[in-house]
């Protein structure tokens, strides 16, 4: 038996006042779309911006449903909208951010896994770092620099084509 310890590598900002302008450009569109969330049950409202290679930013926000699982993330609402107009663009960054309608959110949002996983295939099927920029409403500012960071070990695609193909 052996172990092998790997890094993970995360930059960490105080606010976003501290970001380069285009992150911070791209969180504030974030934020906006998160105030336009439909998220009546959970009252968490999250919000997306994708930059995409052509500079387009497409938004994104959670859309909840009475049947719970029928819902979607902000960040697949605005990666499957990006993708669906823009297929031959690449994203190559993404900025994820919530707002509290119980209390404020003031720690950075990491993407859950099933989206970790969308976006996971997008950077590798575009073949350019996807950029991750995270936060709360309020507060530090979270940014890993490819999906790599953020969902080591991801089964992709390529792994799949290798077993199904004759
Ligand atoms: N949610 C997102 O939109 N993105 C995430 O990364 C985490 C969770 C949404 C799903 C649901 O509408 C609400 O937040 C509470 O889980």
């Amino acid at each position: 038996m052996s172990k092998e310890f790997f890094q993970i590598e995360i930059s960490k900002y105080p606010s976003e006042n501290d970001l380069e302008l285009n992150d911070r450009q791209l969180l504030a569109q974030a934020h906006e779309a998160a105030l336009r969330a439909y998220a009546p049950y959970s009252h968490f409202k999250v919000g997306a911006a994708v930059l995409l290679d052509n500079g387009i930013i497409i938004t994104g926000n959670n859309q909840e449903n009475a049947a719970y699982p029928s819902g979607l993330c902000a960040e697949r609402v605005a990666l499957f909208y990006a993708n669906a107009q823009f297929p031959d663009c690449t994203p190559v960054a993404i900025a994820i951010t919530a707002i509290g309608e119980t209390r404020p959110v003031t720690e950075p949002i990491t993407p859950c896994g099933s989206c970790r996983q969308v976006m996971a295939e997008y950077e590798k099927k575009g073949g350019k770092n996807l950029k991750v920029i995270m936060q709360g409403q309020e507060g530090v500012v979270m940014v890993a620099d490819s999906m790599k960071v953020l969902l080591p070990f991801s089964f992709a695609n390529d792994l799949l084509l290798k077993y199904i193909t004759n």
